[in-house]
């Protein structure tokens, strides 16, 4: 699919919108647009409204989501479907697509046929609250700031750890993204006054805080340790309690979907150091590798989740 080809209703969309919300967005309001159809109820576009994201920021987008043909794709308030259709199109992905708007659900359900990709990108009518994402490992979202934070307690809670989002220009209110990148697109001048686009991504993160209790090498310092992980999103820290010695404190740890990495200090025969914890967190359960300039510490280790 490519610009030429959009039917005429997404250039109309798109005109209503650089006069009705151009400014919105600029002046980072974020209310709703309700839109009267005729013979209608209007339509509550609580995440905004209809903008199709320029197309060399949907190439950034799908690159940074890093698609891979098991994925499943969703795009919250889909309009025109580009971003589930091009996913379906370039990795074979499948795809699920929702908007508020039924013109724009029959314009991507038609788009998808066109581009033969009827059979994974499905469009449907739907508000965003009412969908549920659970089964997503993509997730895509051009979406005003008040929705962003509206929606994100609820994609950590229903999106399995290691799920990507990526966003278009906007950001949740607390969690930070884990990496973000902005280029120009001169295009956009004409949509928001700022010739240049941003894309960010989230990597869902596992749930590592809680206190446990460490199986390691026996002469590592850290066997049947006690640990204590502070988790904030995708940030570690914490204590570490050994049997014998001082508790000591860390920060700076990370969480990327299930992998968690962190460092702690340890006293190892005799001898003061750090030791890097990293490993797979799997529910209750973390299994991974100790890796120390002190030798007796290095190894694989264990942990049990206690609380
Ligand atoms: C800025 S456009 C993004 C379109 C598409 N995701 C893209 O990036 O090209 C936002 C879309 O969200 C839809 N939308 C707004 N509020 C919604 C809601 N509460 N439920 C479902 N869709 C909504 C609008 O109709 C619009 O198509």
């Amino acid at each position: 699919m490519n610009r030429a080809s959009l039917p005429r209703i997404a250039v109309r969309s798109r005109r209503r919108w650089l006069g009705s919300a151009a400014a919105l967005c600029a002046v980072g309001a974020s209310r709703g647009v309700a839109i009267a159809q005729p013979g209608s109820a209007p339509l509550e576009r609580t995440g905004g409204p209809y903008v199709p994201t320029p197309w060399p920021v949907v190439d950034h987008m799908l690159r940074m989501a890093n698609i891979e043909a098991r994925d499943v794709v969703m795009d919250l308030g889909c309009g025109d479907g580009r971003l589930v259709i091009e996913a379906a199109k370039r990795h074979g992905a499948r795809g699920l697509g929702i908007d508020i708007d039924p013109e724009l659900v029959h314009l991507a359900t038609a788009g998808a046929a066109r581009e033969k990709v009827g059979h994974l990108a499905r469009f449907e009518v739907r508000d965003i609250f009412a969908t549920d994402v659970s089964e997503a490992t993509v997730l895509t979202l051009y979406l005003l700031p008040e929705m962003m934070a509206r929606l994100q307690p609820r994609l950590l809670s229903m999106l399995r750890p290691g799920a990507r989002i990526v966003s278009h220009d906007y950001m949740f209110r607390e969690w930070r993204p884990d990496t973000q990148f902005s280029f120009d697109v001169p295009e956009k001048k004409a949509i928001n006054g700022v010739p240049s686009a941003t894309v960010l991504l989230w990597v869902v993160p596992a749930r590592a805080g809680g206190r446990w209790r460490l199986s390691a090498p026996a002469g590592s310092g850290l066997d049947r340790a006690e640990l204590d992980l502070r988790q904030s999103f995708q940030w570690l820290s914490g204590q570490v309690r050994p049997v014998r010695g001082a508790a000591g404190e860390f920060d700076g740890g990370t969480v990327r979907g299930v992998e968690v990495r962190f460092s702690v200090p340890v006293e190892s025969a005799g001898r003061r150091g750090r030791a890097i914890l990293s490993g797979r967190v799997e529910g209750d359960r973390i299994e991974g590798r100790i890796e120390s300039a002190l030798s007796a510490a290095a190894g694989r280790f264990e942990a049990q989740r206690l609380a």
